[in-house]
């Protein structure tokens, strides 16, 4: 497929070419793999989405044999999966093309043997040598396993091979900060030509994601309205109910800043607030991304003071059930500085978006699961329709991103009879009712596109630096001022005081989910 062709335009899956390939998977014992990744490559293939000749193989450094590893996977397909329960008698089939291998990822032995193990299923299943390798695994293992990868031949160069092609599919968080994340960029290009690095940001393959592009430039009515003049503020919120499950040793690593708000908040606010692209091509689109970042107002000492609070949760209650503060969770710290929410203001400046200010919010162990994006207008001029000297509430148009993914319209309206006192009401659009199906999961959408060669919805990697770019000065200043009031909030409430009050200066608030 032509990299000019952007999925959006498509009639149908149907129309790419997919060529026979072997998926290889780095961490496939791991809590992504077990979550995500085997449901999706399970579901692709259920729905004839897979190509016909297909293998996929499951790396890791835990001793186990094939049959163990189909297993596993299957429970967990049978726990994760969208579809359930699982289908047996396709499983039965598909199993058979399902390898695990067991290796240290610094081994040149054990890549020899995972480049024995490919050649013989290509042999056996015509996968022609064709790969994706998948990078689960913890970010400081990346720069090794590329290394060894194409050390022991398994990258294809970009300028030699034309017939076969090699793909490497990154895992975020792409660095730790903005000079290691150049570090990490100028290590892997040693090995690796762009055009085979798909930085995965799975909120780009969210199917409400994707259509925050289709709503902005398909519909006339919205664009006139999209900038300074009309928009009062947009607040981008992506809350979760779960805690850190699991995942301790990899949080007290990274925090909610590295995990979410660099890549899955920017990514939301790059695609909101970007100008429309002269194509849908990767290249088109990425570039008015990165335009929106280079144009973020660089955070100065007094917004690290006023306009970013940072939290991390303590032990309460979700949805009536006691939960364990952060520092109480396994391999936490119990003395962790590590954020688990995090509230800021950022601006834009450029023509569009001058003065509007962006607020981000982010957390774990809120209230409920919820990622929306609200854009609200600026008030109707108050001559009118006052009730008791009270202004009507603004329009806002909310972009549910999940749960109950949809769009919504907040206008004012009369209420029957003859008092004639004025209520805000929804215009709501489900895509669950409407289209009378849920959305595929975003990794589905993510592995069949590196497969057929398509990177519109990855990350680039100027897009990753100028993220980083924004958002190091702030990890610095936390490295100098760990918080000592921490935990700041309890679990199952939204967040910190402070970050009501950080809004509430701007005689704003944020919005109830
Ligand atoms: C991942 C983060 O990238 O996104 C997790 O590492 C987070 O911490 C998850 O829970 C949220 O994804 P989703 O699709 O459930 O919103």
């Amino acid at each position: 497929m032509s990299m000019d062709n952007h999925p959006l335009e498509e009639t149908g899956r149907s129309t790419r070419n997919i060529d026979p390939c072997t998926v290889v998977i780095f961490g496939a014992t791991g809590d992504l793999t077990g979550r995500k990744l085997a449901p999706a490559i399970y579901n692709l293939g259920r729905e004839g989405l897979l190509p016909a000749n297909f293998a996929c193989v499951g790396f890791a450094r835990r001793e186990k044999t094939n049959e163990q590893f189909r297993e596993e996977l299957k429970t967990n397909i049978n726990e994760h999966s969208r579809t359930k329960p699982i289908d047996d008698s396709f499983w039965k089939n598909f199993e058979n093309q399902v390898f695990y291998h067991r290796s240290e990822f610094d081994s040149d032995e054990g890549y020899q043997a995972l480049a024995e193990l490919l050649k013989q299923i290509d042999a056996k299943h015509a996968t022609r040598g064709n790969r994706v390798f998948y990078l689960s695994v913890q970010p400081k293992f990346f720069p090794i396993i590329i290394e060894k990868l194409a050390k022991n031949g398994l990258i294809y160069d970009t300028h030699k091979t034309t017939d076969q092609w090699s793909r490497v599919i990154i895992e975020k968080p792409f660095g730790h900060n903005a000079s290691s994340a150049k570090e990490l960029q100028a290590n892997i290009s040693k090995h690796l030509d762009e055009s085979q690095i798909y930085r995965i940001d799975h909120y780009l393959g969210k199917e409400t994601v994707q259509n925050l592009l289709v709503f902005r430039f398909a519909n006339a009515i919205f664009e006139s309205l999209w900038n300074y003049k009309h928009i009062n503020q947009v607040q981008i919120t992506v809350a979760e109910d779960i805690g850190i499950g699991t995942r301790g040793h990899f949080f007290e690593e990274e925090g909610l800043l590295r995990d979410v708000v660099q890549n899955h908040m920017m990514q939301l606010l790059s695609l909101v607030a970007m100008e429309p692209p002269v194509s849908l091509s990767a290249g088109a689109i990425r570039d008015e991304k990165v335009k929106v970042l280079q144009s973020i107002r660089p955070l100065t000492e007094e917004d690290f003071k006023s306009n970013v609070v940072r939290g991390q949760y303590g032990p309460g209650f979700i949805n009536g059930q006691k939960t364990l503060g952060y520092r109480e969770e396994k391999d936490v710290d119990p003395k962790s500085n590590i954020e688990t929410f995090l509230a800021l203001r950022l601006f834009i400046d450029n023509w569009r978006w001058a003065g509007v200010p962006f607020y981000l919010r982010g957390g774990k162990r809120l209230p409920k699961r919820g990622t929306e994006i609200a854009i609200v207008f600026n008030d109707a001029p108050g001559v009118l329709f006052k009730q008791n000297g009270r202004k009507n509430d603004p329009n806002v148009l909310a972009m549910r991103i999940q749960p109950d993914e949809g769009i919504a319209m907040k206008i004012n309206c009369k209420v029957p009879g003859p008092s004639s006192p004025i209520q805000p009401v929804k215009m709501d659009f489900r895509y669950g009712s409407y289209f009378g199906q849920s959305p595929p999961e975003a990794y589905e959408r993510l592995i069949w596109d590196c497969i057929t060669g398509d990177s519109t919805l990855f990350a680039r990697a100027d897009e990753v630096e100028q993220s980083w770019k924004i958002l190091t000065p702030l990890l610095d200043h936390w490295e100098k001022n760990p918080k000592s009031e921490f935990p700041n909030y309890a679990a199952g409430t939204w967040g910190p005081a402070a970050a009501d009050e950080m809004i509430a200066k701007d005689n704003r608030s944020w919005r109830i989910l």
